[in-house]
């Protein structure tokens, strides 16, 4: 079986090649990366969108292509998005033929439900933000263009591997525990009892593996990977996070840092957010646009529904914050600055 993996230099392609390399070989997967030194090895190099498909690429169609390659910077524009996410999935659908059977790494979040209060919700259909927007253009794009067989694959936020939390990259929901150490993440904004939905990168990549290596189907099939009901809620998460954070510090003999309180999207939306603008310096008001776009991803008011359910996500929060802090201690025992006003003294 001759498997394509685009994005194989990323967190999610990277467990997904070393999974299917155990069960395909080596020379059964090819992989491609952005930024790829080349080589008999290694990822093949590809700009995909920018630039033609390589050589090694092209030729015959593949018998399946786990395509993982995407942007997920939250804070694109329609067109950033577009170029980024939907141009490169058209092109690496070229390589793809009647029987190629695609298989699509999605997002949890373009399902689900999505809260009124959400600042970009307008501007992008009603999804959070433009990555949103564009994944959700991309499964109808997968769903209507490609002729042949097809399986998305919707995450919802990803982190390292179950028990020892190893990951490839710490990005995305791993900016939180910085900003809770330094301070900046000075509250948690949303709903405490909303759902905080997380995955670990192993079990991602091994419904990714099964269905790149199983039968392909008849007709487009969607999995779901999610803790459901047993999902975190936002509360758990935040004291998840504090906890073990607290716990390697103290092994370390420092200070612990407070859980920061919960602040209501509404409250936070009408009064602290018009304040920010006003008083805060520009690393803090970026701190709290990082803030506005977590919330609605850490407090939904209903679970996912899951078709692969991840079981104790408090176990694999732990395992994350835990890695990430042996990883960068400098980090996680550095001192909290509490908030000032600029204009204060
Ligand atoms: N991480 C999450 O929390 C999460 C949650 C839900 C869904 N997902 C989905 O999972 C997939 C993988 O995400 P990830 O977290 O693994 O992302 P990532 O760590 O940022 O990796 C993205 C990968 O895609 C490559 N890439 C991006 N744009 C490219 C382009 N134009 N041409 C060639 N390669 C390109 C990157 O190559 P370079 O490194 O060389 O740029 C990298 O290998 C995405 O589809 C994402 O939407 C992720």
């Amino acid at each position: 079986m001759r498997i394509l993996v685009t994005g194989a230099s990323g967190v999610v392609g990277t467990e997904v090649a070393e999974r299917l390399a155990a069960d395909a070989g080596p020379g059964g997967i090819v992989r491609t990366a952005r930024r790829a030194a080349g080589g008999d090895s290694g990822p093949v190099p590809w700009n995909i969108g920018a630039e033609a498909a390589p050589e090694p690429l092209t030729g015959r169609p593949w018998d399946v292509i786990v395509h993982t390659a995407a942007s997920t910077r939250w804070t694109m524009s329609r067109q950033e998005a577009t170029d980024a996410n939907i141009r490169t999935l058209r092109a690496v659908l070229g390589l793809a033929g009647p029987d190629t059977h695609v298989v699509h790494v999605s997002t949890a979040y373009v399902g689900g439900v999505r809260s009124a209060e959400d600042l970009r919700g307008e501007e992008f259909e009603g999804y959070r933000n433009g990555y949103e927007w564009s994944k959700a253009v991309c499964e109808e794009i997968v769903a209507t263009e490609h002729r042949g067989p097809a399986t998305i694959v919707r995450p919802p936020l990803v982190l390292g591997r179950r028990g020892d939390g190893l990951i490839n990259r710490f990005s995305g929901p791993y900016s939180l525990f910085p900003a809770l150490v330094t301070g900046l993440a000075a509250v948690a904004v949303g709903d405490p009892d909303g759902y905080a939905e997380i995955a670990p990168v192993d079990e991602v990549a091994e419904v990714i593996a099964q269905a790149a290596l199983g039968t392909a189907p008849g007709a487009p099939r969607t999995e779901v990977i999610s803790a459901g009901e047993d999902s975190m809620r936002l509360s758990d998460l935040v004291r998840i996070t504090c906890e073990t954070l607290n716990a390697f510090r103290a092994e370390h003999g420092v200070d612990p840092i407070a859980q920061p309180p919960t602040v209501s999207t509404d409250s936070w939306n009408r009064f602290f957010l018009p304040l920010a603008a006003q008083w805060l310096s520009p690393v803090q008001q970026e701190a709290v646009r990082l803030l506005a776009m977590f919330q609605s991803y850490t407090s939904m008011s209903r679970p996912f529904e899951p078709t692969h359910k991840v079981a104790d996500p408090g176990g694999v929060m732990a395992a994350a914050v835990r890695h990430w802090a042996q990883s960068k201690p400098r980090q996680a025992l550095g001192r909290t600055v509490p908030w000032t006003m600029i204009n204060a003294a």
